[in-house]
């Protein structure tokens, strides 16, 4: 495996700021999907109706310089990461992909025994087969 195969990788979860529009959504993931592809990015970011769960995965100053604008981003609140990992791990997702999932589908990520670390991230794999995702 080259080196170039190895990634770095963060997982957050956030809510849809008060009295915000849903149609920032369709916003978000046509900016997701430009931006992220240029850089080389993949993973997917899902919204329940209320609350976004995201996956990033790719090269570390990449990855902050996105997550820089994101923690600025208006348009969502109570950001919070659940998992971090940037000791160069193999790229999970071949793909960015942005979508829907079931109401209660990211119950186990915001709940107060919520997933952490790893654990996290293998439960957000797990969940992207039941989303309605697209690329
Ligand atoms: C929940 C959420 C997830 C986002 N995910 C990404 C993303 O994966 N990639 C991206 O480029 N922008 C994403 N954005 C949008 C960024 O916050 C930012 O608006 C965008 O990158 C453009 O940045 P700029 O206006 O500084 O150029 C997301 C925004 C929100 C609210």
């Amino acid at each position: 495996m080259s080196a170039t195969d190895l990634v770095s990788c963060v997982l957050w979860v956030s809510w849809l700021a008060p009295e915000t529009s849903l149609s920032v959504v369709k916003d978000i993931w046509q900016t997701s999907r430009q931006r992220n592809a240029t850089l080389g990015l993949t993973g997917a970011v899902i919204f329940d109706g209320e609350r976004f769960c995201e996956l990033l995965e790719g090269p570390v100053l990449d990855i902050s310089a996105v997550y820089r604008d994101v923690e600025a981003d208006a348009r969502h609140t109570g950001l919070r990461v659940l998992h971090i990992s940037t000791g160069g791990a193999p790229r999970r997702q071949k793909q960015w992909c942005s979508g829907y999932c079931d109401a209660s589908a990211l119950d186990i990520f915001f709940d107060e025994a919520g997933l952490q670390g790893d654990a996290a991230a293998s439960a957000f794999f797990e969940l992207l087969p039941r989303c309605d995702l697209s690329p």
